[in-house]
């Protein structure tokens, strides 16, 4: 390659989106194989070198334009906070093939998915994208999601490291973190991630972690990403992240995205001048080369374009099945009784649901299934009045809509249509006409921005339709069951007292509706369990009086697009003790805890068997599940350690494994055997900059939740061990005073 070749190698051919001309000046052939990716990379035909193209899909591929002759369908699958709730690597996997295979014949060649930060906050935007508080959880679904979509010969791109953990200010936020919360919260799910699934690329965040954008760390890239983990992959940027391209180039960040000609021609000078080394460039450009060397366009795979969207339709549906939660279920309001026929389905939501994403409006699905649909569908009557009086409001209320670019509705999401009102009259109708009382309510946040505190509870037309609907069918001896399809925590201590049921849908994808009734009437048995904490009020958040960070206006300029960047500090003070870690170990009640989620049936525990007494290198801890009720059923079966307190402070408990049993009928059991290793036992210690493990007593702990812990039993480490040595980065710049108990 000639250096102009090179510099423009490591640098993407910018956005091409057929809409917005003020993206598409100088567009070469290869940004419109597939319109509306998010990239592409700079293509050499003279040394057979193809462009490849690189397109969102964690909840589906975001390829959301139509040119002449193609559409591109796409199976909005569940959310990752769905995903992370079915604490299942098959199903989740399943999925990711699914996506893959849609990628494959759509001709694009990295997936970039999945999304894996920790959710540090319910607050912030982007959590629906993201599996859950915890690094195991996170990272061993992130790894099965990764694997389904290499399955295909698509590659994954497992984003965003680290540490991105709000959307405030993204661009230009610096996360201030100890090295132990780094290592064994925030940069621990992604380890995870990247030894279970070697994935082809993995994308830097945007903001800066102790001082340094992460683009630019070669901490991070180099001694943390390659030599420690092995990574044998190529980095890329996230789109437009970072601010200076030699820098990246140095760290280990191999590809600049979304590209800019600007970059290139600084690249082409630093090398002139010798401030970038050649050497340096051609190992970023070998790594890039290593992963198109696989790539379905090196390969010049035929695509179809057609894609088997029915079959993975019913994956979507199975996975969104196996990830509600249900929160509440008194005097078994479900599953519907025989009698159950005529349903009185109330909220604007149960008649339109969100699938996924944004809105609805990024992944376009080839049809999308509301809890109406889903519930007529499967033979059920729903009441009339409340049919006619939504149907229309919705549709007059759609027409209202301003029409927007997909872009700008992406950063820029159209509010939910506000909570109609129903009169007292129709109410009492409802109640004396239908069987049971659905309340449908939708919420969401997204990419761009986070929630303000305030936004943490339903808002008053939610509550109040929550309460009238409660009121009417209670008075008439009838069940009440709320609906959630939410893609992030919200409040439900206002409510919740009201409803006799209540599922967590979360962002089910297309068959949503189907898959929310098979729940309902019972055809499923609801084995989801939260992969993250509903805290009783935003207060009690661990992060609550941090996030997100404090601003500097004083240093305010405009950036790209004009996007007004402010930077801002933000101080993770609560160090470890992230979700469960700290409700657990300060004792603070949730309103539901992590790992919680009811079932149609019931599971008794034995007590829980070690192979030894002493540990010494691995441990293995047996218990077996029994189904003591009267329904079929899975059980999701968690694992906690407590460890010892000497030097180092620790969490009450951490989870370090999990298990989901098959479908267990009414009295049948499954013996399932955790392996515990050395690392499970450690710690980090930010002064030795190792993992270890303190000598005393462990606590196994096994249950159904982080809080309802069945049959638990203690070994002995006899001598403290040192599990591993790592190197000295990322540390940072300011002390913290971090939380201890
Ligand atoms: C997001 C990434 C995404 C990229 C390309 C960025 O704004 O942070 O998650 O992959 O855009 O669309």
């Amino acid at each position: 390659m000639t250096l102009d070749e090179k510099a423009n190698f490591v640098v993407g051919n910018n956005f091409y989106l057929p809409d917005d001309p003020t993206l598409n000046n100088n567009v070469r052939p290869e940004q419109k194989k597939v319109t509306g990716a998010a990239g592409t990379t700079y293509a050499i035909p003279r040394l057979g070198i193809p462009s490849i193209v690189l397109c969102d899909g964690q909840t589906g591929l975001d390829v959301f334009y139509q040119t002449v002759g193609r559409t591109y369908y796409a199976t909005a699958g569940p959310n990752a906070t769905l995903l992370a709730s079915t604490w299942d690597t098959t199903s989740v996997s399943r999925l990711g093939a699914a996506f893959g295979e849609e990628a494959k014949e759509y001709g694009i060649d990295v997936i970039l998915a999945p999304a894996m930060n920790i959710i540090r906050n319910p607050l912030l935007g982007r959590s629906g994208e993201y599996f859950s508080e915890d690094p195991l959880l996170s990272g061993t679904l992130g790894a099965a999601f990764a694997n389904g979509i290499q399955s295909q010969g698509v590659g994954a791109s497992i984003k965003h490291l680290i540490a991105n953990n709000q959307e405030s200010n993204r661009l230009v936020n610096n996360s201030i973190v100890s090295e132990r919360a780094l290592r064994e919260i925030y940069l621990r799910n992604f380890e995870i991630a990247i030894k279970k699934s070697h994935p082809w690329t993995i994308m830097t965040s945007y903001n800066l972690v102790n001082g340094t954008y992460t683009s630019e760390s070669s901490d991070l890239l180099r001694t943390i990403l390659r030599n420690e983990w092995g990574f044998k992959g190529f980095a890329m940027t996230d789109w437009y992240g970072g601010k200076n391209p030699v820098e990246q180039m140095k760290a280990g960040n191999d590809l600049l995205t979304p590209g800019s000609p600007a970059q290139t021609r600084t690249i082409i000078e630093a090398v002139k001048s010798g401030a970038l080394s050649e050497q340096v460039l051609d190992e970023n450009i070998t790594r890039i080369l290593n992963v198109i060397q696989h790539t379905l366009s090196f390969k010049k795979y035929p695509y179809s374009d057609h894609p088997n969207l029915i079959k993975n339709a019913i994956v979507s549906k199975e996975v969104a099945t196996a990830g509600m939660v249900l929160l509440k279920n008194n005097s078994a309001a479900l599953p519907f009784k025989k009698n159950v026929h005529i349903v009185s389905l109330f909220g604007v939501n149960g008649y339109d649901i969100l699938p996924a994403g944004n809105g609805d409006l990024i992944i376009n699905p080839p049809y999308r299934v509301s809890l109406s649909d889903g519930l007529m569908r499967h033979s059920f009557t729903l009441e009339k009045s409340l049919n006619n009086a939504y149907l229309p409001y919705i549709l007059q209320e759609k027409l209202k809509r301003p029409k927007k670019s997909l872009f700008d509705e992406n950063f820029h999401p159209t509010p939910l249509i506000p909570q109609l009102d129903i009169d007292t009259a129709i109410l009492s109708k409802t109640a004396n006409a239908s069987d049971i009382a659905i309340v449908s309510i939708g919420f969401f946040t997204g990419e761009g921005s986070d929630r303000k505190p305030e936004a943490f509870d339903l808002n008053d037309k939610d509550l109040k339709l929550i309460k009238t609907v409660s009121l009417a069918f209670h008075n008439k001896n009838k069940k009440v069951v709320v609906v959630l399809n939410t893609s992030c925590v919200i409040d439900v201590m206002k409510w919740r007292d009201y409803a006799d049921a209540i599922l967590l849908a979360w962002q089910p994808g297309l068959e949503g509706g189907n898959a929310i009734t098979e729940l309902l009437m019972g055809e499923v048995n609801p084995s989801g369990k939260l992969s993250i904490t509903f805290p009783a009020k935003y207060e009690d958040v661990p992060s609550s009086k941090t996030f997100p960070g404090t601003e500097h206006p004083e240093k305010a300029f405009t950036g790209v697009m004009g996007i007004k960047m402010i930077p801002t500090d933000a101080l993770y003070n609560e160090g470890i003790y992230v979700g469960y870690r700290y409700y657990n170990t300060f004792t603070v009640k949730p309103a539901y805890e992590f790992g919680y989620g009811l079932s149609y049936t019931n599971f008794s525990y034995s007590p829980v068997k070690l192979n030894a007494s002493t540990f010494r290198g691995k441990m293995t801890a047996t218990v077996t599940v029994t189904n003591t009720g009267k329904l079929a059923g899975k059980e999701v079966v968690e694992l906690y350690l407590s460890a010892p307190k000497i030097k180092l402070d620790k969490p009450s408990e951490e989870l370090k494994a999990f298990a989901k049993t098959v479908l267990l009928m009414p009295g049948k059991s499954q013996t399932i055997t955790f392996t515990l290793n050395s690392k499970d036992l450690a710690s980090y210690d930010s002064k030795s900059s190792s993992w270890i493990a303190e000598a005393g007593k462990y606590t196994v702990k096994i249950g159904g939740s982080s809080l309802d812990i069945k049959t638990s039993t203690s070994f002995k480490l006899e001598h403290d061990l040192v599990v591993e040595k790592d190197h000295k980065a990322l540390t940072p710049q300011v002390g913290i005073t971090e939380l201890k108990k």
